[in-house]
């Protein structure tokens, strides 16, 4: 179908090559991006982080009873000196930014929104999604029953020609999943103008929300060579939306995956209206917790740190995908990456009709992939071209073997597709 891949010879190698390695028994799974043991271990010593003084700072409460809804001031703070934010933006949950995200979403179908009815009064929910995305995004979205709109993901930020002419013209439109910063798969960040944009949004529902999640905001791979993203909340605020976005993120890569502290950052109005929300729910969450990690992460400048010594283990990997990729592809026609500056993912497209072979072929060789067509909205990726690598849990070694195996596998279906 007119794109050159290789020449048959090559294919024929490439094939034995592949029937060969089916005999090995490997047995590598890099589809989901959890951190690595070596990563886990720089935190080790907040599990002997006793809290010296019960006392709450500033307050008369015991940290060990009921109490302080929206969370250890001092947790506050530390995640307000992150996001460079007051403590009044920011509410501490429990170990999980995905739940909070539920949780709100749940909130906003059944009860409502700051200002606004509840989402079920409305004929139809939707919400956009930039794609490729993050699969668990549209799993709440999907299983919450919110119908799901696919926009394109630039090199810039979502498409927002597309999202401010959805938004403003259809009222059941009622929010949004963004990564802002080293997005979820393809690793890149929010523009000024696209961050500036999405806050001047006219959304046609007064109940529309954005849903911020920035889970990689500390995520940098490089010392000199960061990303950084406007802040969205101050951003609202001058659009005259202050109370448009819900952002999000946690220390689940920062210190422990799962049982890390997750946060919401939002106007101090939303913040309000939320605790009030969630005391339905919960008397409170792990403050203990919350302690351990103020006492062992301390400040943002010490948490910067800890980041870079997460960088330097995950740079190798990195380097190891984007050079076995450049190395074992064997033609520009068959795949595309992004090479991130930060975050946990390598995205790729493969030629169309080619990514769930891609998987499976691997798959059947012991190298596991997140499966295809799980970065789109119900597991359907309309090209069947994207595929998610998350190098981040396996060592290099072992990384480079997958790899290699992608690429043939990638090779071989190119060829089979378009040079037959
Ligand atoms: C974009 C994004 N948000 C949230 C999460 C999960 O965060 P948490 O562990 O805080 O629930 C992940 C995990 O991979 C993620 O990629």
């Amino acid at each position: 179908m007119g794109y050159k891949i290789c020449s048959k010879k090559t294919y024929e190698a490439m094939v034995q090559e592949y029937n060969e390695i089916l005999t090995k028994g490997l047995n590598i799974d890099i589809r989901r991006g959890r951190p690595a043991t070596e990563q886990l271990n720089l935190s080790k010593a907040m599990l002997k982080c006793k809290p010296t003084d019960f006392i709450a700072k500033g307050t008369n409460a015991d940290i060990r009873n009921y109490g302080l809804p929206t969370g250890l001031p001092e947790a506050r703070k530390l995640f307000a000196d992150l996001l460079g934010l007051t403590p009044d933006n920011i509410y501490v949950g429990g170990n999980s930014s995905l739940n909070l995200m539920y949780d709100i979403v749940a909130n906003c179908l059944l009860r409502g929104v700051l200002g606004g009815e509840r989402w079920l009064n409305s004929p139809k929910v939707k919400f956009l999604c930039p794609v490729p995305g993050y699969d668990r995004h549209f799993r709440i979205t999907e299983d919450l029953g919110v119908e799901m709109i696919n926009v394109k993901m630039n090199a810039d930020g979502p498409d927002m020609d597309t999202i401010e002419e959805l938004v403003s013209s259809d009222p059941t439109i009622k929010g949004m999943w963004v990564v802002p910063q080293y997005s979820n798969p393809t690793g890149i960040t929010f523009s000024d103008e696209v961050v500036k944009r999405m806050a001047n949004l006219k959304p046609a529902a007064d109940n529309f929300r954005i849903f911020w999640d920035n889970a990689y905001c500390l995520h940098h791979l490089y010392e000199d060579k960061q990303d950084k993203v406007l802040d969205i909340i101050e951003e609202c605020r001058k659009a005259g939306n202050p109370n448009m976005v819900y952002t999000f993120m946690s220390t689940s890569k920062v210190t422990f995956a799962g049982s890390g502290i997750a946060v919401v950052a939002a106007s101090p109005e939303n913040i309000n209206f939320l605790a009030k929300q969630f005391d339905t729910a919960t008397i409170g969450y792990d403050k203990i917790n919350q302690m351990m990690h103020v006492e062992f992460l301390k400040d943002a400048e010490n948490v910067h740190k800890l980041m870079m010594q997460h960088a330097k283990i995950m740079r190798p990997k990195f380097d190891c995908v984007l050079k076995t990729l450049k190395a074992g592809i064997c033609n520009s026609n068959v795949a595309t990456w992004n090479s991130p500056r930060g975050g946990y993912f390598i995205s790729v497209d493969v030629m169309p009709g080619c990514a769930a072979r891609v998987v499976d072929m691997a798959a059947k060789a012991g190298v596991f992939f997140t499966n295809a067509g799980s970065t789109y909205p119900y597991g359907k990726d309309p090209q069947d071209s994207n595929i998610r690598l998350a190098p981040s849990a396996v060592s290099v070694q072992d990384l480079k073997v997958a790899m290699k195996v992608f690429c043939l596998c990638a090779n071989i279906a190119a060829y089979e597709k378009y040079n037959f």
